[in-house]
């Protein structure tokens, strides 16, 4: 099996990179080799040959996109649109990455794949702009993977989190979201796993179980021996981050459960803690 990845130096791609099973061709593109953008170079990679692309590129700034959603549209958006089409006209399959900022957080339950979107951000509208124009390429092969919390390699909450920790300071994190710390490791087998079994649709994939990020703050701050005191809790409305951010993040991934894509459950329940065992 023929794969590009985009977006193979970011924090999910390189994940993936590291995982890729045997038998696969892998041809990886980081931002500096290929932008997303630029169609020339989409066709002339896809024109080598190509059974599915893992598109891990696009834009994660969540509060810039605020102030700058056209040019964060243009690729999480536009761009995997012309994406889909061409990979269509190649004959190749499209996994794409989206995010739980695609619903608005109001539900009293995990979001389930057929749930209303309602993005209440820039970036959320500027992913589900692209989720639905993958889903509208005429004659597209296309699976959407949204996932959320993502850890391990790059910078992230947990990295951060690390950091202060270790250098013993005290840090204020909101206790109102909820959602599941993912590992990119474990995202990148099922990611592998799907592609693999030519799987299409839209899919849910976080690890099992869910939390606060107070709570995984916390957790942190224990795993690297700092005292968990050193954190306080405070709401959403208080922190004041510049983009909304859905309350209810969690993702019912019971779709991907009944796949049996793996022997074992997908992800062990994930308690907070195993982001010291994992490594941020
Ligand atoms: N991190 C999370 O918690 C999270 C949660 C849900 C979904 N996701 C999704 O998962 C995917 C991977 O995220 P990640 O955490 O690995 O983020 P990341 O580390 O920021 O990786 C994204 C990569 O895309 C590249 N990129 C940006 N614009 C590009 C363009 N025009 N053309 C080609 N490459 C471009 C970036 O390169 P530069 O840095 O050089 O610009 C970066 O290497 C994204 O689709 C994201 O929306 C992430």
């Amino acid at each position: 099996m023929r794969v590009l990845l985009l977006g193979g130096g970011g924090m999910l791609g390189r994940a993936v990179r590291a995982a890729v099973p045997a038998g696969v061709l892998l041809r990886s593109f980081t931002h500096a080799e290929l932008d997303l953008c630029n169609e020339a170079q989409l066709r002339s990679a896809l024109a080598e040959g190509a059974d599915w692309v893992i598109n891990c590129a696009g834009w994660t700034r969540v509060d810039a996109a605020e102030e700058h959603e056209a040019q964060a549209t243009r690729i999480n958006g536009d761009a995997v649109g012309v994406l889909g089409r061409l990979a269509a006209d190649a004959g190749a399959g499209v996994l794409h990455l989206s995010t739980d900022y695609v619903f608005d957080g109001r539900l009293d339950r995990p979001y389930r794949e057929d749930d209303t979107p309602n993005p209440q951000g820039a970036y959320g509208r500027g992913k589900l702009a692209g989720e639905q124009a993958l889903q509208t390429v005429d004659g597209g092969r296309w699976a959407v993977v949204r996932t959320q919390w993502l850890y391990g390699g790059g910078p992230s909450f947990v990295r951060t989190m690390w950091g202060r920790a270790t250098a013993g300071q005290a840090s204020r994190v909101v206790d109102d979201q909820w959602g599941a710390p993912t590992h990119v490791a474990e995202l990148a087998q099922v990611l592998w796993r799907l592609v693999g079994d030519g799987v299409e649709g839209t899919w849910h994939a976080a690890a099992s179980g869910y939390t606060n990020w107070f709570e995984v703050a916390r957790a942190v701050y224990a795993a690297v021996g700092a005292d968990p005191a050193l954190v306080t809790p405070c709401s959403t409305a208080v922190y004041g981050a510049k983009a909304p951010r859905p309350a209810n993040g969690r993702l019912d991934t019971t779709k991907l459960g009944k796949m049996r894509l793996f022997d074992a459950p997908l992800a062990e329940a994930l308690h907070p803690s195993r982001c010291g065992v994992l490594g941020p």
